[in-house]
């Protein structure tokens, strides 16, 4: 491992982490504690403007706040987590976006109005496999056309045999979930990585071509 690469305990090993008692006990070394530095990096570089009816989605938002970033930069917000306790965090940026927090699992949460960003931060590497399909079915039923679909991929080049969550997931991976509808405008190796990522970060930006 590079030395600059310091070792972070993975989210849990083998199964999916009881995520409500990883927020209650403290123990999200996932959590940045700050928006993504890549994510404002990618803003302050004009990347990120708002399009559309400038709705953003955040499905497994955490505490938040790349959605705040987000929120900063002009969109209308709304973080989707299964965690109730988040929502007292969340909830009112959210709301002050116009946007909302919805609690549940997001894959079954569907969109009054289509949304223009749904911004991936460590969601599809926590989904297990067996749901990528799922996640590609909900993201063509709440995207509108032309809409983006941001990822961070994170970790691209963790061996698969490490286990999981977090899940390794590569850009592949998410093109393959969204379907041919998508076109891949960008994937990048970030310039900022996450503090204390143990493994590589890209920036993903895939758009909807298809007319939903
Ligand atoms: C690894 S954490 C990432 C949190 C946040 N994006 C961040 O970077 O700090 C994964 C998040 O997804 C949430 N989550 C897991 N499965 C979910 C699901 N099916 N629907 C909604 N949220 C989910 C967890 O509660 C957790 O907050």
């Amino acid at each position: 491992m590079p030395q600059s690469r310091r070792a972070v305990p993975d989210c849990c090993c083998g199964s999916e982490p009881d995520w409500a008692a990883r927020y209650r006990d403290g123990e999200t070394p996932w959590d940045l504690g700050c928006a993504h530095p890549e994510l404002r990096r990618r803003i302050d570089a004009g990347e990120l403007q708002p399009r559309g009816s400038g709705r953003a989605w955040v499905p497994g938002c955490g505490r938040g706040h790349d959605l705040r970033q987000l929120s900063h930069a002009g969109w209308q917000v709304t973080g989707l987590d299964i965690v109730e306790s988040l929502r007292g965090e969340v909830a009112s940026y959210c709301e002050a976006s116009g946007g909302a927090f919805l609690l549940g699992d997001a894959l079954a949460c569907g969109a009054p109005e289509p949304v223009d960003l749904i911004f991936d931060h460590t969601f599809f590497c926590a989904l297990p496999p067996t749901r990528r399909a799922e996640f590609g079915a909900w993201v063509r039923s709440v995207l509108a056309p032309g809409g983006r679909v941001c990822s961070l991929v994170f970790p691209v080049d963790r061996p698969p045999d490490l286990g999981g969550p977090p899940f390794p997931m590569t850009t592949g991976d998410l093109s393959e979930a969204l379907g041919q509808d998508f076109l891949l405008l960008l994937d990048e190796a970030v310039k900022r990585p996450g503090e204390g990522r143990a493994w590589g970060e890209r920036w993903a930006v895939f758009e909807r071509r298809d007319q939903g």
